[in-house]
């Protein structure tokens, strides 16, 4: 397995888009670095009525078997575990998505706070020039999150929010999230058929 990337789950709402991109890089082989926030595990157990284990070691355990994945291609992390390699830029992965993304962890990002691991993963990915997508879901955005987001962007960080487009005529919830993860996926370059594309035929 020699794609890895790093997934984070932060406390905003949207979880099941979180699922079922995991879901979707573990179909694809690659290794995932994974990082909850504690405000991701309440919005976890509100929206998906799903408690994961507390320790990294039986989190991982539990994803890989939850999403068929092969031993230790789910890595959770605990969130002060500073010898993680998504910890420094000599071993992280050079793609990471936060999703979906607090705007507490947009500010934090953006301040380059590192106050623990899932934002020091953030900050080496951006110092390392690697590809950073954040997945914020807010509304309104206030001006402080819209000058955070700003400086991301122009950091080169994508910032790709929560907000599906039903020009793909969605009948389910499961067609909306499988949008955004669409989206997300096409930016990462991994191959998919989740949706229709734009312009092609409707049926
Ligand atoms: C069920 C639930 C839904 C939330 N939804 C959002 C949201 O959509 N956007 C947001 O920015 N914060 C949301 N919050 C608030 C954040 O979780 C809170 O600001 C938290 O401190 C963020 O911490 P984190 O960035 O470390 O995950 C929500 C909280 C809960 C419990």
């Amino acid at each position: 397995m020699n794609k890895q990337i790093t997934l984070a789950l932060t406390g905003a709402s949207g979880a099941p888009y979180a699922l079922r991109l995991l879901q979707c890089l573990v179909q694809a082989d690659y290794r995932v670095y994974l990082l909850a926030s504690s405000a991701a595990r309440v919005v976890l157990k509100t929206e998906q009525q799903q408690e994961w284990p507390g320790s990294p070691k039986e989190l991982s355990a539990y994803l890989c078997r939850q999403y068929g994945a092969i031993d230790g291609q789910i890595v959770a992390c605990g969130k002060e575990e500073w010898f993680s390699p998504v910890a420094s830029g000599s071993a992280a992965p050079k793609q990471m998505v936060v999703c979906p993304c607090s705007m507490g962890t947009v500010s934090a990002i953006a301040n380059g706070t590192s106050d623990n691991l899932l934002e020091r993963a953030a900050d080496v990915v951006i110092k390392e020039r690697g590809q950073l997508i954040l997945v914020p879901r807010e509304s309104p955005f206030s001006a402080i999150h819209l000058e955070n987001m700003l400086k991301l962007a122009r950091l080169g960080v994508t910032i790709m929010p929560a907000a599906p487009g039903f020009y793909h005529e969605p009948k389910s919830i499961e067609d909306l999230v499988d949008f955004m993860v669409a989206r997300i996926l096409d930016h990462l370059g991994v191959e998919h058929e989740l949706t229709r594309r734009w312009g092609y035929a409707r049926h």
